[in-house]
């Protein structure tokens, strides 16, 4: 039987995030259904809510959750009803060209469940990176969960389902920062600052926070940077000085962009020493354009990289970094800056843009 729940939504463009019921089917052959405990509120659900995503609205806005298998379709192997689970995003198909070549976490097939949430009037709903978790239920492919230590507060590992894997493997996996090497990170919200304890982690020398916001910058020395700009009253080559100022007079080995906007990317691109790395992971809309001379990328060389989900493999990222913050090496509690109900989500976007928040989280 199909089964009625509220879930958060976004009607059309620009329009506030609404409550309403929605109806989730029984789920079909290797999908599941789950009871959402919490579900960070990521940048992504505004770029979805403003239109900056695609138009195929209405969408159930979430995707930063944990929760409880509670019903299992047909042939559903991979959990069981009970399981305690972080959703993702690139559940892995296995037999895609990325994953015959063995780059799995580039996988072009990934899988979402194929049956369609909907509103009451059988409106088809689009679920935002294929989850929509602001709701008390989803619907998912079994894939799309990873099991995961249930002794872990989901407030805080549900976090790993977006933006704080994507900024911790931003450093770890795209960026491969190495030991020693020096790390900037423009942009230190829930991403950046993710970014900034993945830097941390892989044992990086120098870590420059660079962010226009201070709240942010003092936010980012607690995860660690070493090193901080402001770069509210700079132009463009004013942050690159700043950053070869930091690094020799060079430029940083890997610099991280988390905002994900046409400036930021050339300081990224300009702020790293030659031969180094720019990791591209704030998302930008497309009606933004790049504009910069051939010759420099020539000439600068190196590597350009953007980093979907921080090149994560969710079945072994996940559970390996629940357990480092269960040990305490991982500060994922740090990230949740309140607990909040689903009727406060468009608040919370009002904090995240006034920089209050890192992550507000639904809990439900
Ligand atoms: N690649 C991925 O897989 C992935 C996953 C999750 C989120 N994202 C993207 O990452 C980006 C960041 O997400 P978030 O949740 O951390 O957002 P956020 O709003 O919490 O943080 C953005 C930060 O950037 C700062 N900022 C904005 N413009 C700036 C500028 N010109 N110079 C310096 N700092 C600036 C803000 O002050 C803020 O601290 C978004 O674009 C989001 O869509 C990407
Ligand atoms: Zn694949
Ligand atoms: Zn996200």
């Amino acid at each position: 039987m199909p089964i009625t729940v509220q879930g958060a939504i976004a009607r059309s463009k620009g329009a506030p995030v609404e409550l309403t019921d929605i109806v989730i089917p029984d789920p079909g052959y290797g999908e599941v259904v789950v009871d959402i405990d919490s579900c960070g509120v990521c940048h992504t659900d505004f770029h979805y809510k403003e239109g900056g995503i695609n138009d195929e609205f209405p969408f159930l806005l979430g995707h930063e959750a944990a929760g409880r298998v509670s019903i299992i379709g047909e042939g559903v192997t991979h959990v069981a009803v009970g399981d305690f689970v972080v959703l993702n995003w690139r559940a892995v198909c296995g037999d895609c060209r990325a994953c015959k070549r063995a780059e799995p976490w580039y996988c072009f097939n990934t899988f979402n469940a194929t049956q369609k949430m909907t509103l009451v009037d059988g409106t088809e709903l689009s679920p935002a990176l294929g989850i929509g978790a602001f709701a008390e239920k989803t619907l998912v492919h079994e894939r799309q969960c990873t099991k995961v230590n249930p002794d872990a507060d989901p407030a805080a590992v549900g976090l790993l389902g977006c933006g704080i894997m994507a900024g911790i493997g931003a450093a770890m996996n795209t960026g491969n920062v190495k030991p020693g090497n020096s790390v900037a990170v423009i942009g230190c919200g829930g991403v950046g600052d993710a970014a900034v304890v993945g830097a941390k982690l892989a044992g990086a020398g120098t870590i420059i926070a660079i962010d226009r916001d201070a709240k942010k910058l003092a936010k980012a020395t607690e995860f660690g940077a070493t090193h901080t700009i402001d770069s509210a009253g700079l132009d463009e080559d004013g942050v690159v000085a700043a950053v070869q100022a930091l690094t020799g007079g060079f430029g940083a080995d890997v610099v991280i962009d988390a905002v994900g906007r046409p400036e930021t990317w050339r300081q990224a691109f300009y702020a790293r020493d030659l031969a180094g790395t720019v990791v591209l992971v704030g998302v930008p809309t497309p009606e933004m354009m790049l504009e910069i001379p051939l010759a420099d990328v020539f000439g600068r060389g190196g590597s350009l990289k953007s980093s979907w989900y921080g090149d994560c493999l969710p079945e072994r990222d996940f559970p390996m970094l629940t357990e480092l913050f269960l040990q305490g090496r991982l500060p994922l509690a740090d990230f949740v800056s309140e607990r909040i109900r689903i009727d406060e989500i468009e608040a919370a976007f009002a904090k995240m843009a006034s920089g209050d928040v890192l992550r507000s989280v639904v809990m439900l």
